[in-house]
């Protein structure tokens, strides 16, 4: 009994001290493993509220079970009821997201936001792995510019913090080329959606950027241009960052959190 209530406080004493000094490299192991930690929501006063949470919520869950039922490509849209008390939906997961972790997520971001905007028609909630966005109002293709945060990895890059801005600048700017490129095939997981990695000196920085596929592809790097220059404002010499709004973000970190493919 004493041994093993030692050892229980060793360990848990030892994970504190690897959670303080190592929390990007710990963070790093769980998004390899496919964690989907929650980012941000958000609920939209603006579009109203309703009063028979059971019936507009049931509406909501009909119209998810819907878009979650067809997920191969990562994305699914559309909309619900009438008489001034349209539901939209979008849904995207990251593009390199299965299909089941997709559907999953789903349902995690449904369960979310039910939870923390109870009675808003607008409301919309980021995972690591997929954003859902419900509104009172259509806005499939438009780009939102109202609701953008940021993140970012709390450590510095050592030495020469501008060459490194310049650096991540670039590997994104090539990923959002990518992304935005007129030849690509919608109804893919990929669509819109680009992930590399890049060797600087002796680390290797990693990087992802994408779109919600209700986007035109022009919209999308208009929506990524929009996002990336607020890169200095959020993640200036930070070893990880991200600039999300409801239809595009991007992501660098010096840890592989995405698969990537080595040519991009
Ligand atoms: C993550 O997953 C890989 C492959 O499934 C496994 O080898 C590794 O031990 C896992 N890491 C952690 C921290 O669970
Ligand atoms: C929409 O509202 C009109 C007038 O209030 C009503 O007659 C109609 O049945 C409603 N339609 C639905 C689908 O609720
Ligand atoms: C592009 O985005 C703008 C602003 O959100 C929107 O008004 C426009 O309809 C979009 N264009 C296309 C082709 O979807």
């Amino acid at each position: 009994m004493s041994s093993s209530s030692v050892s229980k406080r060793f360990v848990s004493v030892s994970i504190l001290a690897v959670v303080t000094l190592h929390f990007p490299f710990i963070q790093s192991v769980l998004s390899l493993n496919q964690t989907n930690a929650y980012l941000q929501h958000v609920c939209i006063k603006s579009d109203g509220t309703y009063k028979s949470e059971s019936s507009y919520e049931s509406s909501v869950k009909v119209l998810l079970d819907f878009i979650g039922a067809d997920l191969d490509y990562g994305f699914g849209s559309g909309s619900a009821g009438s008489n001034g008390s349209a539901i939209y939906a979008k849904f995207q997961c990251r593009g390199d997201t299965s299909e089941s972790k997709c559907r999953s997520c789903l349902t995690t971001a449904f369960s979310g936001i039910r939870r923390l905007c109870p009675h808003n028609k607008g409301r919309i909630i980021w995972y690591d792995n997929c954003i859902l966005d419900l509104s009172s109002i259509y806005t499939y293709g438009e780009i939102d510019n109202k609701h953008i945060f940021y993140l970012y990895n709390a450590k510095d890059v050592n030495g020469d913090t501008k060459l490194f801005n310049k650096n991540t600048r670039a590997l994104l700017y090539k990923l959002k080329e990518k992304a935005s490129r007129k030849e690509q095939k919608p109804y893919r997981k990929d669509y819109m959606y680009a992930a590399g990695e890049e060797s600087l000196g002796k680390m290797k920085l990693y990087a992802m950027v994408q779109c919600t596929q209700d986007l035109s592809v022009k919209n999308c790097s208009v929506c990524l241009d929009g996002i990336m220059a607020k890169l200095p404002r959020c993640c200036n010499g930070k070893q990880g960052g991200r600039v999300l709004n409801p239809n595009c973000n991007f992501r660098y970190e010096f840890y592989p959190f995405v698969q990537t493919q080595k040519t991009i």
